[in-house]
């Protein structure tokens, strides 16, 4: 879909979306369309009950004396209420329902007059909601019918400050095309994405001016990562881990305090390995890699935007696989740390992945901090459902830093507890730790966990299982994979990180 920006005038034809606020009062060319129509507007307004509340709408067929179409009018609520993100939705909530109307849709876009926002921010804002709405995989669904497809492919966007829209816009697209990888590399099913594939769609990155390299098996175990290697040794598809480097400090900034990282869990599949998982809803576990696809995509948002930070990005890859050669509970293995780690159950994974990957980052990057992402716990569905990522850290600024970031983006997370009594579960009879808890508080516990692999960086841990993958749409998220994370701390990132 191609969105464009234009000088504001009333369109001499095509759909067209409108809006008024509350009352329901029609902003001003809004207005000009009524008396042009002879009042076609207010009386479909009244005959649709409609009061220009917040994302209410209607629509009314080719009025006479207009020239156009179609009309949707769209209720913005009361201006003084409307936020960033409050724009965004409204804008998402347009494509959902103009998406079939036709394949050109023009919006006209009147300063909201008494709001917080200026007449530029919110024709951005609207256009990013419009584009993470459109998002759609379905490159394998070979014989659907053009009719079941979405129409719409080109939006104008007119409005008073159109240039400076424009201008705001290009970064924000350079986001929602972070998003759109992660989205994209959730949804491939776990025959295409794979830890080399994955490492090659990493690798692909480069292009964008970012540093990419791979580590292979070998490397892996010379340097020692016995806990990632374990959960990939019942694959026949070779583990990989790729460290990602976007440098884009302006030439000649002294840094002081390192990098900033990102680490993620890429199990490409997830079957539970020798203690394998039911067979209802284990497709599921392709999108085991989501914390790895958030980091990927946060890199191409970060570098896209020419983001003015020094961020790493390490993801460690692989598949959870029974087999002969596979990993047995019960097994000791030494991960990069030199800590052991007694493996109970073999479907705990993600947690061994991470250590050598939490590891291997501290150690080679000395980062300001750390914040991995993982799809690392059932529990954590259990615990804040499908509406929250739940936060674990050892540093009150970085978690309250992503609080307010989840707030302003609308990914918000939630904190959960730690300490030394959660920590004491996760001792072993013969290793230095086992790889599960008790049956409760399984989501602190894995936290737990990581927390060893960390000295004393500031660090987070975002337990994104259940935020992942969406069975229902959302104003700027379709069904499915979501890219939960890549705008929180993309965020978090333009509000604390930059020079
Ligand atoms: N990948 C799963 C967690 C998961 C479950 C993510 C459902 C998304 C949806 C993880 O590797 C796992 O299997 N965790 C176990 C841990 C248990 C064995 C301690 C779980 O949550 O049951
Ligand atoms: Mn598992
Ligand atoms: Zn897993």
């Amino acid at each position: 879909m191609k969105i464009t920006f234009a000088k504001h005038a009333l369109p001499p034809k095509g759909i067209l979306v409108v809006f008024a606020g509350p009352g329901p009062k029609l902003l001003s060319s809004a207005e000009t369309l009524d008396e042009k129509t002879d009042g076609a507007l207010s009386r479909a307004m009244k005959v649709g009950k409609f009061k220009g509340k917040y994302g209410q709408m209607v629509s009314l067929y080719a009025p006479q004396g207009s020239g156009l179409d179609r009309i949707f009018i769209v209720g913005t609520g009361k201006a003084e209420d409307l936020t960033d993100l409050k724009i965004e939705d409204l804008g998402g909530k347009i494509y959902g329902s103009a998406m079939k109307a036709g394949t050109s849709v023009s919006i006209l876009h009147d300063h909201i007059v008494d709001g917080p926002l200026s007449d530029d921010a919110c024709g951005a804002h609207m256009a990013f909601g419009l584009k993470l709405r459109s998002y759609r995989f379905d490159k394998y669904r070979t014989k659907e019918k053009a009719e079941a497809k979405p129409s719409l492919k080109n939006v104008r966007i007119l409005c008073q400050g159109y240039t400076a829209a424009r201008k705001q816009f290009e970064t924000l697209d350079k986001v929602a095309e972070g998003v759109f990888l992660t989205r994209n590399l959730v949804s491939e099913p776990a025959n295409v994405i794979y830890p080399k594939t994955l490492a090659k769609q990493a690798k692909e990155l480069e292009a964008l001016g970012l540093k990419v390299s791979i580590l292979g098996e070998k490397q892996m175990k010379k340097l020692g990562m016995g806990a990632l290697l374990g959960v990939g040794q019942g694959s026949s598809r070779d583990s990989q881990m790729v460290i990602m480097e976007w440098n884009g400090l302006p030439k000649g900034t002294k840094e002081t305090k390192g990098p900033i990282a990102f680490v993620g869990k890429g199990v490409t599949f997830d079957s539970g390995g020798i203690s394998i998982k039911p067979a209802g809803g284990m497709e599921d576990m392709k999108w085991d890699m989501g914390g790895s696809g958030v980091v990927i995509g946060l890199m191409k948002a970060l570098a896209g935007r020419k983001a003015k930070t020094h961020a790493v990005g390490v993801v460690g890859l692989v598949e959870n696989m029974p087999s002969g050669n596979a990993q047995r509970p019960g097994d000791v293995v030494t991960s990069m740390s030199g800590q052991t780690i007694e493996v109970i159950n073999t479907d705990a994974e993600g947690r061994l992945v991470l250590a050598d990957a939490l590891w291997y980052t501290q150690e080679t990057y000395k980062p300001q901090f750390m914040v991995d992402l993982a799809t690392l716990t059932g529990a954590i569905m259990v615990a804040l459902g499908q509406e929250m990522a739940g936060l674990f850290s050892n540093n009150d600024q970085l978690s309250k830093r992503l609080t307010d970031a989840g707030k302003a983006v609308g990914e918000e997370v939630w904190r959960l507890p730690m300490g030394d009594n959660y920590d004491a579960l996760i001792k072993s009879q013969i290793a230095d730790m086992k790889n599960v808890g008790g049956r409760f508080g399984g989501s602190i516990t894995a936290a737990q966990f990581l927390e060893r692999f960390v000295n004393k960086t500031p660090w987070a841990h975002l337990d994104i299982a259940g935020v992942t993958w969406s069975s229902k749409v959302k104003p700027t998220v379709p069904r499915g994979g979501t890219g939960y994370g890549v705008r929180l701390l993309d965020r978090l990132v333009a509000d604390h990180y930059e020079v």
